[in-house]
């Protein structure tokens, strides 16, 4: 099968670890027979520099004729000016938007042969694996108003949390299909004793609940998840939270992996999804990017960890082109390495030889193996 997909490496290490996904796909692509187009173009600090903007309607307009988008990532300090009238983030939440990305999947797993590169005790942490989908088109991220301005008695900002029944509907049920085929357990994360946004939320997805007697729905505060996530991480099986909450929980939630370059995401949505409804049989329109960021004091370096970005292609594979086998296949293959002992500088234990990018890039390629 022929597919095309759009490239926006972006800034930082995300060129980097976006080439070793590509060869992974490529790889791909020889074993099963399909072919992969690419259409590459800028997004973040690079596309300031080069058009002034972090992302041109041009770029919007490619990438949603695509059947998928890769993401690297995007900021740097260059970029970092708080008076700068637009930042390289600003390209990342517009192509969210347009192309109504509204439920950002981002699953955790620890690997066992990793559990020693995390802060925590590995006895907690043995067998997690939670799937966190954080609302992506709503919140506080866009909400109106959002501004700043002078007052007589100093300066002012707002930022606004809003949501309507629909955003809230359509990424919980996102939340329960996916519990369904997981181990059917979901969690509503919200904080619905002191937000109205919250108390909403929390109403809507118990009416859903209704629909999916077999999914067990419960419902727990942002503060007390961000204690569990720690305490009990094992516990958890599919979260589903609003923008803000599922950001800062899932990076909390990464410090489980061991590293940030272990986690790939999925942003899903488009057109069709975004109307609300089921999610199931369908091929879905994403974007797919590791978690991490732009990691400027090694851009170039050949020292960042692909395996999040390639894990991000096996999730691009299993949701928007509906290659599961091929989807598997890259992910037994990252288990492999790992059990075979390869590690990149932020999963090697101090004095431990690692591998570069590159290396690790081409190690993964030679262990996927034709099911
Ligand atoms: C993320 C990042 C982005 C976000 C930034 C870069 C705008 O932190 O994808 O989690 O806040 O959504
Ligand atoms: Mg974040």
């Amino acid at each position: 099968m022929k597919f095309t997909l759009a490239v926006l490496p972006g800034d930082g290490i995300g060129p980097d670890v976006v080439a070793e996904g590509i060869n992974v796909l490529n790889r791909i692509g020889e074993l099963y027979g399909h072919q992969f187009e690419f259409k590459h173009a800028l997004i973040g600090g690079c596309s300031i520099d080069a058009h002034g903007v972090a992302i041109t309607d041009e770029t919007v307009a490619m990438a949603k004729k695509t059947h998928a988008v890769i993401l690297g990532a995007v900021g740097g300090p260059k970029w970092d000016d708080p008076k700068a009238p637009t930042r390289p983030e600003d390209g990342l939440l517009r192509i969210r938007k347009d192309l109504q990305l509204f439920a950002n999947l981002r699953p955790v797993k620890t690997y066992p042969q990793l559990l020693d590169s995390t802060p925590i005790k590995p006895d907690l942490l043995n067998g997690v694996d939670m799937l966190v989908i954080r609302e992506l088109t709503g919140g506080l991220y866009f909400g109106k108003p959002k501004k700043r301005w002078d007052t007589p008695r100093g300066r002012k900002a707002v930022d606004t949390m809003a949501y309507s029944e629909k955003e809230i509907a359509r990424v919980v049920t996102v939340g329960f299909e996916m519990a369904r085929r997981r181990r059917q357990k979901l969690t509503s994360v919200d904080k619905a004793n002191v937000l109205t946004t919250s108390r909403l939320w929390r109403e809507i997805a118990t009416e859903i609940g209704k629909n999916y007697p077999d999914v067990k729905l419960n419902h727990m505060l942002v503060d007390t998840c961000a204690m569990n996530l720690i305490r009990n991480p094992r516990d958890f099986d599919v979260i589903v939270t609003e923008n803000t909450f599922g950001d800062i929980l899932t990076d909390e939630a990464a410090v489980l992996a061991g590293s940030m370059g272990m986690l790939p995401s999925a942003s899903l949505g488009g057109p069709k999804l975004a109307k609300g409804g089921t999610m199931e049989g369908k091929k879905l329109f994403g974007l797919y990017e590791p978690i991490h960021g732009s990691a400027p004091d090694i851009a170039g370096q050949n020292k960042a960890n692909p395996l999040a970005t390639i894990l991000s292609m096996a999730m691009l594979m299993r949701y928007s082109l509906r290659l599961h086998k091929e989807a598997d296949a890259v992910e037994k293959a990252v288990q492999s390495v790992l059990e075979a002992g390869h590690r990149t500088f932020d999963i090697s234990k101090p004095g431990e030889p690692w591998v570069g990018t590159k290396e690790m890039g081409q190690t993964v390629r030679e262990a996927i193996q034709k099911a």
